[in-house]
């Protein structure tokens, strides 16, 4: 048993014993250690000797570090923990939030809604407010925002909103925060956590891994505070000759879980989105093997890192081909195949699947859904939808940046919105509500 009597960086702190002070480094965040006189009852399976910094006699260490098992961290980690096979202690400290994480991610997917996903960093809806002439300004970028949101009845089909961090803090022109804004028309906010895709070392050429993981509790927390309720992290993989590498597979997973676990602990939902990229000429038989293989490494280590299940949600590609890929299946193939993907990869006691739409044209990314909800599946999940690009691409066109366009792009919005609400219950009819028939393909998309 140790007592903290120094905080030296946002992951060690020192404690003193009978004779000399010992400096401890920790994977788990300054936070959980930042009173001073906290005592923490060291465990070995949490912490090996590797970090710990040996300024001290080892009958120090053996005190240190024999005490395990004990709730040391009352107030603020785990009443329960779950013994793994080989006997070492996982902390399960989700008690705070767990019910309120279910009650969100089931408020998010129930039937007929989905989530508008509008969560583009600066440089990616800079390009898209560039491609109808507004320059990549905070007040562009607020106004087309603003547009989404005030859109009417925009809440009877769209149950959250994925944010970029930029407008979870902002507010409207006329000063209304764009989070009061959203819960007033029952929109839950969320907001994307992640910092990016970087280039994987060690990979096969153009893999990816995800960043964001440093002081992400930390910002989580904040977030929280700010009002959402949900988080997003997208890392992408690749199908290529050879690859995706295991590598590129087991980061893509292993981050994902961490951030999901870290997540919940801040009371955030996450959606865990591994995104299959459609670049490529393979088949669909390609892409579900591989798929297939990702969403279940995801699930092995959101197992792993204690994820609770029922209060997260899983925002996967739709099962296709590969964009440059002359068999373009039907979106019945599509649907069966996406259906046996996820019934062999995820577990029943998630929620709901929120697709993405990966540059899927709007009308496909709808005939696909509702394809897939037409189907019966031995999963009780929600399948439902998260689209940025199939949702907001013919709204962007037609709003065109001029103020007498933003009834009409508003009405094109509510379209795709009540198009896709009903495709999550398999009963859109292909065709019955405005759309942009082109292909939203982006080579390497970032986002
Ligand atoms: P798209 O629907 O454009 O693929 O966007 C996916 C996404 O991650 C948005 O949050």
């Amino acid at each position: 048993m140790i007592v903290v009597d120094r905080i030296v960086s946002t992951q060690s702190f020192t404690c003193r014993t009978k004779k000399t002070r010992i400096r401890i480094l920790s994977d788990l965040s300054f936070s959980y250690f930042q009173n001073i006189g906290r005592i923490v009852v060291y465990s070995r399976t949490q912490h090996n000797t590797n970090n710990i910094k040996m300024k001290f006699s080892l009958t120090t260490l053996a005190v240190a570090t024999l005490f395990t098992g004990a709730n040391a961290f009352s107030s603020f980690t785990p009443s329960s923990q779950m013994q793994s096979k080989n006997g070492s202690k996982l902390n399960m400290s989700l008690e705070k939030y767990a019910d309120e994480l279910k009650d969100t991610a089931n408020k998010m997917v129930r039937p007929g809604f989905g989530l508008l996903a509008c969560d583009e960093s600066t440089g990616t809806v800079g390009a898209r407010l560039e491609s109808i002439g507004l320059e990549n300004i905070e007040e562009n970028r607020q106004k087309w925002r603003q547009l989404l949101f005030t859109t009417p009845d925009l809440g009877d089909y769209i149950s959250g909103a994925i944010l970029y961090e930029e407008t979870l803090y902002q507010d409207s022109t006329e000063g209304t925060p764009f989070v009061d804004m959203l819960n007033k028309a029952g929109i839950i906010p969320g907001i994307k956590v992640d910092s990016g895709l970087k280039a994987l070392t060690g990979g096969l050429p153009n893999e990816t891994w995800c960043s964001g993981l440093d002081g992400l509790y930390e910002k989580c927390c904040a977030h929280y505070e700010q009002g959402a309720r949900f988080a997003k992290w997208r890392t992408a993989v690749r199908i290529q000759d050879g690859g995706p590498s295991d590598l590129a597979v087991k980061e893509a997973a292993w981050g994902l879980a961490r951030y999901a676990r870290i997540c919940q602990e801040a009371g955030l939902v996450p959606i865990v989105e591994p995104e299959i990229l459609i670049d490529g000429d393979h088949d669909i038989d390609t892409t579900a093997k591989i798929q297939e293989h990702v969403v279940t490494t995801t699930y092995k280590y959101l197992q792993e890192n204690g994820v609770l299940l029922e209060g997260s949600l899983l925002k996967p590609s739709m099962t296709v081909a590969g964009v440059d890929c002359p068999n373009k299946p039907s979106p019945a193939e599509v649907a069966k195949m996406t259906v046996q993907t996820l019934q062999r990869a995820i577990p029943p006691a998630m929620p709901g699947v929120t697709f993405l739409s990966g540059g899927i044209s709007e009308e496909d990314s709808s005939i696909y859904l509702n394809e897939i909800n037409k189907i019966d599946r031995l999963g009780p999940w929600a399948l439902t939808f998260s689209f940025s690009r199939a949702m907001q691409s013919s709204c962007l066109k037609i709003w065109n940046g001029k103020e007498e366009n933003v009834k009409a792009a508003q009405d094109q919005l509510l379209a795709r919105a009540r198009a896709n609400g009903a495709a999550s219950k398999g009963e859109y009819e292909a065709g019955s509500e405005p759309s942009m028939e082109e292909s939203l393909y982006v080579a390497n998309y970032v986002y």
